[in-house]
């Protein structure tokens, strides 16, 4: 087995081996408040100002934001300079959702629902999202000894007290019907032997109220929801993407310019609301790091939203998810769900040391990793980079033997492809670029300052503060993504839509040109790009090599 390993990550696992039986069952102390903002403001990449740039136009002008973000959003607009004949309608509906991952597929439900005319547009096709890679579980305050109050408290703390109070309430006080409706619609939970939900802990949560499908939830719940959208005949236009949003006379969203992404060609979708659900940023690699990101997570809808006026709220602030692959690098950023470390694997330096509470919230978890690998000097080499073990044969033998292949079976196959076996060999980690905290702004009916613009899921700021807790991301996705399709469907039926413009892209290009700014790329960015001909590609995925 293990023939991938390096002789020092050998010898390095015999000193894991060797603690392991001392550490099973120690308590682990936890940080206290100063000790983690120490480590926070010394190793969390959002804390590393030469990762930030300062808008100089739009609506969060003298705001920062990272370095890549900016220069979308003070990016090239697709349509400059060609000629889109407004009044050559293509399509023409109630409700456009821009997105088919989790959010757009439950906002079109709950639309359908209401009666409304509903199409998905998607770049991609339908399940191709941040939602499909969720791996350990969604969220909600559904047993006797835990209340949505209690939820509500978790999470404001892990946010550093940000979180929008109207935004999070909802959050937890819909959690238990998401968790209903979603099992109704066929979903899979794990449950126990007498049916009840079967709950764990994530990091940041005093009770057990994360509810999975083994470590693939994601996958589950996007299985589910997108047959429903296709079993009730909601139209999807696939590869098909949004590259601006169109307001009429009056200010109000009025529908999109799409272009297919093969042929190049452009339509014009009406309609009366449009809602934003296109996810997150992930694969802008901020600061160099890998991902554990979907392919199409471009931070599109931000650059749409904003360009038509839309604020943006905590756009600042990153999540690193502790735990992405380090090694092998075929799986480079790779989630390695926080399940793992909520089964009891602890986090173990070079030396075989536990160095901290693997349960501490997900930024303090990053930067104490980060510290451990590039201050302290305890990283294991890989050829990437240093890296720490994730002890998860401690696992099995915490839970007895088989629990790895019954709950995480996904990641046991996915290592075993690479001659690794997770239940007895532990696996090397790194933070990976994993959410974006921020995002849109919106109100507790999920619409922006921009009349019926709205926004869902990954792309909407303000639920989670300035930093989100395991599982209430796919909870997000199914309250906030009912939530604006129950709205902007409700507000269509009022819509009177003017004449059609596209005049808000040139009055933005206009305020660059004033502001003196030159823009670097066209936007929105709609997939990156990985070729070897982009000079950019040899300065990412740097991370580790310095402190090696
Ligand atoms: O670790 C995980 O399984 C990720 C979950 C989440 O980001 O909510």
């Amino acid at each position: 087995m293990a023939n991938v390993l390096t002789q020092e990550m050998l010898d390095s696992i015999k000193k894991v081996e060797a603690s392991r039986a001392s550490r099973i069952g120690a308590e682990l102390r936890r940080m206290t408040a100063d000790e983690k903002q120490q480590v926070l403001n010394d190793f969390h990449p959002d804390y590393k100002s030469e990762g930030f740039s300062v808008l100089t136009v739009g609506p969060n002008k003298g705001e920062k934001v990272p370095c890549e973000l900016a220069d979308l959003l003070q990016g090239k607009s697709r349509i400059l300079g060609v000629d889109i004949d407004l009044d050559n309608i293509t399509y023409d509906v109630d409700v456009l959702i821009i997105g088919g991952g989790g959010a757009g597929a439950s906002a079109a439900i709950e639309s359908d629902n209401n009666g409304a005319k509903t199409m998905i547009v998607t770049k991609l096709r339908i399940g191709d999202a941040n939602t499909m890679m969720a791996e350990g579980g969604i969220q909600a305050a559904d047993k006797p000894n835990d209340s949505p109050v209690t939820h509500y408290l978790d999470a404001l703390g892990g946010g550093h007290f940000y979180n929008k109070p109207e935004l999070l309430k909802k959050l937890v006080m819909d959690a238990p019907g998401a968790i209903q409706w979603l099992n109704n619609l066929g979903v899979m939970f794990d449950k126990e032997e007498d049916g009840t939900m079967y709950t764990t802990h994530g990091g940041g949560t005093s009770r057990k109220r994360m509810h999975a499908c083994a470590d693939y939830s994601g996958a589950e719940i996007m299985r589910v929801l997108r047959d429903e959208v296709i079993n009730r005949g909601i139209p999807v236009v696939d590869f098909t993407s949004v590259i601006e949003l169109i307001l009429d006379e009056d200010g109000q969203c009025a529908g999109a310019v799409l272009q297919n992404m093969e042929t190049g060609e452009q339509m014009v979708a009406r309609a009366k609301t449009v809602i934003i659900a296109t996810g997150g940023a992930g694969r802008l690699h901020y600061q160099g790091f890998p991902t554990s990101n979907h392919y199409g997570a471009t931070a599109d809808g931000l650059v749409l939203g904003y360009r038509a006026g839309a604020k943006l709220l905590y756009a600042d602030t990153i999540q690193y998810h502790p735990t992405g692959v380090a090694y092998p690098a075929q799986m480079l950023g790779a989630l390695v769900t926080e399940k793992v470390r909520s089964m009891g694997a602890q986090l173990i330096n070079v030396d075989g040391e536990a160095f901290m509470n693997p349960l501490e919230t997900r930024d303090v978890t990053a930067a104490s990793i980060i510290r451990e690998c590039k201050q302290r000097g305890k990283g294991v080499p890989t050829p990437l980079g240093a890296a720490i073990w994730l002890d998860t044969p401690m696992i099995e033998m915490i839970h007895g033997a088989g629990t790895i292949e019954k709950k995480l079976p996904g990641m046991l196959r996915m290592y075993e492809k690479f001659g690794i076996d997770m239940r007895t060999t532990p696996i090397l980690i790194y933070p990976t670029l994993h959410y974006q905290n921020g995002g849109l702004d919106v109100t507790d009916e999920s619409v922006t300052n921009v009349p019926n613009l709205y926004v869902a899921g990954e792309a909407a700021g303000g639920v989670h503060g300035r930093n989100r807790l395991m599982g209430n991301s796919l909870l997000d996705v199914i309250v906030f993504g009912r939530n604006a399709g129950k709205y902007a469907s409700a507000h269509s039926k009022g819509v009177k839509l003017g004449k059609l413009t596209l005049s808000h892209v040139d009055k933005f290009a206009k305020e660059m040109a004033d502001a003196g700014i030159e823009p670097k790329v066209e936007s929105p960015l709609l997939l990156p790009s990985y070729t070897h001909g982009n000079p950019k590609l040899a300065d990412k995925y740097t991370w580790g090599h310095t402190e090696l």
